[in-house]
């Protein structure tokens, strides 16, 4: 496979290879199909994608924390504080190396912070263990860094929030008590798995706002998994796109807002609202993803493309590519050469009634059917997107980021939960 990871020295982890596979009673699931990544000192990656292409799979594989039929391959090289650079695959998975790992220079935010705590301790004791284990030994001094960082998040009352108990805690008020328990060590990488999906908005940008000061802080490396594209428009540097369980385009954060490639991007770019426009309907991608257990030929985006190239996309998998300085893409409609292997044969996915019909469909016919170049002008507005989508997105998240620190503040200081 083509490798692509930046290996210079601010690199905080560089994921090579990686792939899960799941096993099932039914079989094997592939649920992740080989990605690579690197996060470099003071970087946000944001890794977005439809629902069950891998995301968590792959957040929780860095540290090793995916049930034992979740089977992981591949590197995760990991710069830790003591011990140099690692591949946090060879450590042993209970052993002290990465127990020094987990929780101090790598922490996470669960996309359930419910799975996070134990219901046994109550909150405090739960955010203080990290804190004792990690900083310091000393009781006092570790409660009052506990009690700070839970005010940070926005746990009002929190001298009185550390004696209770995880089912005391509403979603949204765990979720804080969870972001605070991974702050709290000020990590190397965080990891954060829809980290404020469960928060109002204006707790939302608090949050955000001091993930970001800690970040220039301590220059802390976020891998950030969203599926909010204005909160990635906030929040990244690059983000990396993730289909059925292969990144299949990676770039810095404005040239994917302003030239996305892949057609699954153009198609989540498409799907936002724009501020300032009236449109009867959004955007939305036909169909639905295969099943990881029984994967097609070629490329898993296939029966869902407008750019499809039949004979080829169908048939070959598309590798990556680097296409422009930081820019990576996996998909054929890219290659120059593309009218010597394989036909341009529709600008719609496939329909459920074609996918019945096609085996029928003289081969000449399909050929026939809407030759539309791939890249022209007609493509790129039909996935509703258009370069000017990036600024109504950024507008939004700087308006977010305006109000964090006064709204933030006020909630707090008004004894409101959320
Ligand atoms: N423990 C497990 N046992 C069986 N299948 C699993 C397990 N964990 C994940 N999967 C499957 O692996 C695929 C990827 O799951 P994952 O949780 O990584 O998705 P995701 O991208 O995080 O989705 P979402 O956006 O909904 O959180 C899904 O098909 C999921 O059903
Ligand atoms: S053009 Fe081909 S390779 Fe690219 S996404 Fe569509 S089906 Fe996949
Ligand atoms: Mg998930």
């Amino acid at each position: 496979m083509n490798h692509i990871n930046d290996t210079g020295n601010d690199v905080v982890v560089d994921v090579r290879d990686l792939k899960i596979n799941i096993h099932l009673e039914e079989g094997t699931l592939t649920a992740v199909r080989g990605i690579d990544f690197t996060i470099k000192k003071g970087e946000t990656l944001g890794l977005v994608g439809e629902s069950g292409c891998g995301k968590s799979l792959t957040s929780k594989a860095i540290l090793g924390i995916n049930d034992r039929k979740c089977k992981a391959e591949g590197e995760v090289f990991f710069t830790t504080t003591t011990n140099g650079t690692v591949d946090l695959f060879q450590l042993d998975p209970r052993g002290k190396e990465i127990r020094g790992v987990r929780g101090k220079q790598i922490s996470m935010i669960f996309q359930e912070p419910m799975v996070a705590f134990s219901p046994m301790y109550t909150i405090g004791n739960q955010i203080n263990e990290c804190t004792r284990l990690h900083i310091t030994k000393d009781k006092k001094k570790s409660k009052e860094i506990s009690l700070e960082m839970m005010k940070k998040v926005g746990i009002a009352n929190a001298e009185k929030r550390y004696d209770q108990y995880p089912h005391e805690f509403s979603g949204g008020m765990l979720q804080r008590a969870l972001i605070a328990m991974a702050l709290v060590c000020k990590p190397k990488l965080l990891i954060a798995d829809e980290p404020t999906t469960a928060l109002d908005v204006t707790i939302q940008a608090q949050i955000l706002e001091l993930m970001k000061e800690l970040q220039k802080d301590i220059g802390m490396a976020i891998l950030f998994i969203t599926h909010d594209l204005g909160t990635v428009a906030k929040m990244c540097d690059r983000v990396a796109v993730m289909y059925l369980g292969k990144i299949v385009e990676t770039a810095p954060v404005e040239e994917i807002y302003a030239n996305p490639q892949h057609p699954y991007t153009k198609g989540l770019i498409g799907s936002v609202h724009k501020i300032g426009t009236k449109k009867d309907k959004l955007f939305s991608i036909e169909g639905t993803v295969p099943l990881a257990l029984n994967l097609p030929e070629g490329c898993g985006f296939y029966e869902r493309c407008n750019e499809r190239i039949e004979g080829l996309c169908n048939v070959k998998e598309p590798l990556p590519e680097s296409i422009k300085d930081g820019h990576i893409l996996c998909c054929h409609a890219h290659r120059k050469d593309k009218s010597s292997e394989g036909t341009k044969v529709s600008t719609e996915p496939i329909k459920k009634e074609t996918l019945a019909k096609k085996e029928a469909q003289p081969a000449e016919k399909a050929k026939q059917a809407n030759m539309e170049p791939v890249g022209t002008k007609k493509a790129g507005v039909q996935a509703g997107v258009t370069a000017d989508i990036m600024n109504p997105v950024l507008e939004t998240a700087k308006k977010a980021e305006g109000m964090s620190g006064e709204i933030g503040t006020a909630y707090q200081e008004g004894g409101k939960n959320e």
